[in-house]
């Protein structure tokens, strides 16, 4: 029999106490919520009164269980209140000696089997336990930001937590409606190792320039189908908290420099732009504490007629290539109203294209999505020719040819010839430095990267990827175009893996690494990352879907190009790749799909 946990403590009531509080009261269970000042006392209980109106608007919580959650709530200052709870929470700043501290009074205030729990998200659960004289009922409960939301609990047990407290803690997180994974005392359990090192990076390309925090965001939200982008959760987890998290995992984690925090934090974090707690962090907020972003001196300025700033006009594309990224951005072009030119090599692979572009649009007719007259428009406008010099007279090229650099140069060479002054001259490459192919051409300033993603008629996002030669004109353009295809264009810089490569790759990379250390299982690595942290697939799933042999070769260009020890590709992910195990395409690849 799990045991009754009818009344519980929580100590801390900032971004992540007062959520707890609200899954407790929620789920019929007396809390004591305890702060260190009537003041704190007042923010916490108007951070839960806010959260719980907010639910009653929504329709999400009726008034009169509203009240009844609010109603088991006792708040206090001091944790002398604890003293008959049957399991405490503790939620107070990351700091090892201010947690040691509060558990050693615990110890004293609580009676002899409460079970005593840290929310810590970095910290070791077994230093905090050792404070106490019974590290035995000391175990890690970390809930994930907001509390409410959020389904995934990490159970962390040290080598002395009884087996009977993991067991009751588990039943407890059950009877919250919670997903739990119990994992052993490492720092940033599953979740945080694997989210941090991605977030640091995040925040280290826009303090270096490399893209601006709305590009950042909305590459990670449109190319990866994440819920928030990496700089806009910064600011969710609080600035101050995510430094001692990072500083923490630097510390315990073997001392990646990938954790050591990027130096704008702490300079934030000095400067008070602690992120939505106080009204202001990578974006600003209407107030403190609340999620409503507020336009302010970084906010881009709607550049309202495409051309105002300095975009060239573009009415004619010609789409070089015939494998999927050229064929799906014919169809984008030429539904978006574009005259297309598509140059392959050869008669026989222009039927090809030509058939599977009607096929797509037949499908959006058959969805309802396009009209018959608007299907036959968009392939009305495109000409099929197998021949360069048809592209003459087009005011855009975007080339997405094979993956070699000597294909796209000579390709760009020729293009330099054939086209005319003026022209933008795009790369949809991947993987390859976009420099390399603009110097292949007299016109470098009108070359830039046009980074699709796959299937390029549904994904809503294109990196637009400036070298340290294309101009600003030709990066307006590239801007304009994008706009008036419906797609979100993001500004970056040349460098391997552009935004959304650069920032994933790392992460599924760590999640091999972990995977290969048996800290955890692949499942439960899938559900912390989906049910912790709201990512549409675990990277196991992930893995599997864009194949293993793809992603370890980004992983390697990354690698290569910025030597960065902690992107050395997974020992086990090379293995995986020399067997034949790819993923969904081989049948076989972190799991077997062969029957699926
Ligand atoms: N922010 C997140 O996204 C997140 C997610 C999961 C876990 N965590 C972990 O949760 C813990 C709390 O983080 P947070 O982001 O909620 O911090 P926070 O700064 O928002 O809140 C901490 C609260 O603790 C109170 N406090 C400080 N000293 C106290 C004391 N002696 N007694 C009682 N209350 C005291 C403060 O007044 C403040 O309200 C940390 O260990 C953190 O790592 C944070």
């Amino acid at each position: 029999m799990a045991r009754e946990f009818s009344s519980v403590g929580v100590v801390g009531l900032g971004t992540m106490g007062a959520g707890i509080v609200e899954v407790f009261a929620r789920n019929g269970i007396d809390v004591v919520a305890v702060e260190i000042s009537d003041a704190a006392l007042e923010r916490g209980r108007a951070t839960l009164t806010g959260s719980t109106d907010r639910a009653v608007a929504k329709g999400k919580l009726a008034e009169a269980d509203r009240d009844a959650l609010l109603a088991r709530v006792d708040w206090q200052v001091g944790l002398d209140a604890l003293h008959s709870v049957d399991l405490v929470i503790e939620a107070v700043p990351e700091h090892l000696d201010l947690k040691q501290r509060i558990f050693a009074e615990l110890d004293r205030v609580c009676k002899p089997e409460a079970i005593l729990a840290t929310n810590t998200s970095s910290l070791s659960v077994t230093e905090i336990s050792v404070a106490t004289t019974r590290p035995n009922q000391v175990i890690g409960i970390h809930f994930f930001n907001p509390a409410p939301v959020m389904k995934l609990v990490e159970v962390v047990r040290t080598v002395v937590t009884s087996a009977d407290v993991v067991a009751d803690v588990e039943a407890l997180c059950e009877r919250l409606g919670k997903v739990d994974v119990t994992i052993n005392d490492r720092a940033g359990f599953i979740a945080n190792a694997l989210l941090f090192g991605y977030l640091n990076h995040a925040v280290g390309m826009f303090e270096s320039h490399y893209a601006s925090r709305e590009d950042i965001d909305a590459a990670m939200k449109l190319g990866c189908g994440l819920p928030m982008g990496p700089l806009a959760l910064m600011d969710l987890i609080g600035l101050d908290t995510a430094y001692e998290i990072l500083d923490t995992m630097y510390r315990r984690g073997g001392r990646d420099r990938r954790h050591a925090p990027v130096p704008l934090i702490k300079q934030m974090v000095t400067a008070g732009l602690l992120g939505r707690k106080s009204g202001r962090g990578f974006y600003t907020y209407e107030r403190p504490g609340s999620p409503v972003v507020v336009p302010d001196e970084q906010t881009p300025v709607a550049t309202g007629p495409a051309l105002a700033d300095g975009a060239r006009a573009i009415a004619k594309v010609g789409v070089v290539g015939s494998g999927t990224m050229a064929t799906g951005i014919i169809e984008v072009f030429a539904k978006a109203g574009y005259e297309v030119v598509s140059v392959t090599r050869g008669a026989e692979k222009s039927a090809k294209v030509c058939e599977a572009v009607k096929t797509s649009l037949n499908k959006g007719v058959v969805r309802g999505k396009l009209s018959e007259a608007d299907r036959d428009a968009a392939l009305g406008r495109v000409t099929w020719s197998a021949a360069l010099d048809h592209l003459a007279d087009v005011d855009l090229v975007v080339e997405a040819v094979v993956e070699e650099l000597s294909v796209k140069k000579a390709l760009f060479a020729s293009l330099d010839e054939i086209c005319k002054p003026g022209v933008v001259l795009a790369t949809t490459t991947s993987s390859l430095p976009v420099i390399d192919v603009a110097m292949a051409t007299q016109r470098p300033a009108d070359v830039v990267g046009l980074h699709f993603f796959n299937p390029a008629p549904i994904m809503p996002l294109v990196e637009i990827v400036q070298t340290i030669r294309t101009s600003a004109e030709t990066t307006a353009t590239a801007r304009a175009v994008c706009a008036a295809l419906g797609k979100t264009g993001v500004v970056c810089g040349d460098r391997s893996g552009f935004i959304v490569n650069a920032l994933l790759f790392p992460y599924l990379n760590d999640a091999v690494k972990m995977l290969e250390a048996s800290y955890s299982t692949a499942d439960d690595i899938d559900y912390a990352m989906k049910l912790g942290c709201g990512y549409p697939m675990g990277p196991f799933e992930l893995l599997d879907v864009v194949g293993l042999d793809v992603s370890l070769a980004i992983q390697r260009e990354l690698y290569l190009e910025l030597r960065e020890p902690g992107f050395a590709p997974a020992p086990l992910l090379e293995h995986l790749v020399t067997a034949g195990y790819l993923g969904r395409k081989s049948g076989r690849g972190f799991r077997d799909h062969t029957n699926r």
